[in-house]
């Protein structure tokens, strides 16, 4: 197995600065040794490069459209190289606005992919409803073919076809998912790690209380890996800047490189290796 790494640090589909930095921080907390270590290839394809442009005017209260909107379709050429190349792709954000990118360009090499989307929000807000205007509460709208006729024409998406079906999509509750309903469909899994507990995860932009539990994450990510399917995954939001302390910065940044080796196979236990001093 061969998995690509992804730095897209992005961070205008919201307005918290700083979650930019999740791509350097996430490495920094060891991601790439911790994969070498299950055994697999590691191409560490480095970050993008985000133009912010000049002239961005906000669509309704919807601020950076274009630039979000470029942002994106630059990811989703990048996503659909690396998925197209045969690598399992880890795309490390930034914010969650970027999953309408990686998921486009992943189901450009996998039309039949189906999405799992951990998290504390459900991020399908039109620009409509969004209470917000932040584009990261609203990916899952740009991607349904159900919401089509609720979807305005936001400047910067005109490359963007909506292309899942809401039955392609489930959020977190893992145990409502059919087995056979999965049966050999590509996962595309997009963790925002806001779906953890804040006391778990404190450096990100929009904590809500009563999150997951280490146990409970870490559970889904396992089962997710005994699929077998798992084809590209995001990790997002994590935002090295909104830590309190730097115990709280590493805590989160450790969580998110430990979802993903678990996410790739590692188990709890750890490797199944006799005592060594056991005669
Ligand atoms: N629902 C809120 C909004 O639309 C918060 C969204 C937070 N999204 C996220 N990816 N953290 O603005
Ligand atoms: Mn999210
Ligand atoms: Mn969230
Ligand atoms: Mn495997």
């Amino acid at each position: 197995h061969s998995v690509a790494i992804l730095g897209a640090p992005f961070s205008k589909g919201q307005k918290r600065r700083g979650v930019e930095h999740g791509p350097k921080a996430i490495r920094d907390a060891g991601l790439v040794e911790r994969l070498s270590n299950l055994d697999y290839a590691v191409h560490d394809f480095g970050d993008l490069t985000f133009k912010h442009l000049e002239k961005d005017e906000h669509f309704m209260h919807v601020p950076f459209p274009r630039t979000v909107g470029r942002a994106n379709k630059l990811l989703s050429g990048a996503v659909s190289g690396a998925v197209g190349a045969g690598h399992t792709c880890i795309m490390l954000g930034g914010d969650h606005s970027l999953a309408i990118g990686s998921v486009e360009g992943h189901a450009q090499q996998c039309p039949d992919l189906c999405l799992i989307w951990v998290d504390a929000h459900a991020d399908i807000n039109t620009p409509l409803t969004s209470p917000s205007g932040n584009l990261h509460g609203q990916s899952v709208a740009f991607l349904l073919k159900d919401l089509q006729d609720k979807m305005p024409e936001v400047p910067g998406f005109s490359w963007l076809k909506p292309f899942l079906s809401a039955r392609d999509l489930v959020y977190i509750g893992l145990r409502d998912v059919d087995p056979g309903e999965q049966k050999q469909r590509p996962i595309h899994l997009s963790f925002d790690i806001d779906a953890f507990d804040p006391s778990l995860a404190p450096a990100t932009g929009t904590p809500v209380n009563g999150g997951l539990t280490y146990r409970e994450g870490i559970y889904l990510t396992e089962e997710i890996h005994n699929t077998g399917l798992l084809s590209v995954m995001d990790v997002v939001e994590v935002n090295p800047t909104l830590g309190a302390t730097p115990e709280a910065i590493e805590a989160t940044t450790s969580l998110a490189v430990d979802v993903v080796a678990s996410a790739l196979g590692q188990t709890r236990e750890g490797a199944h290796i006799a005592f060594p001093n056991i005669p």
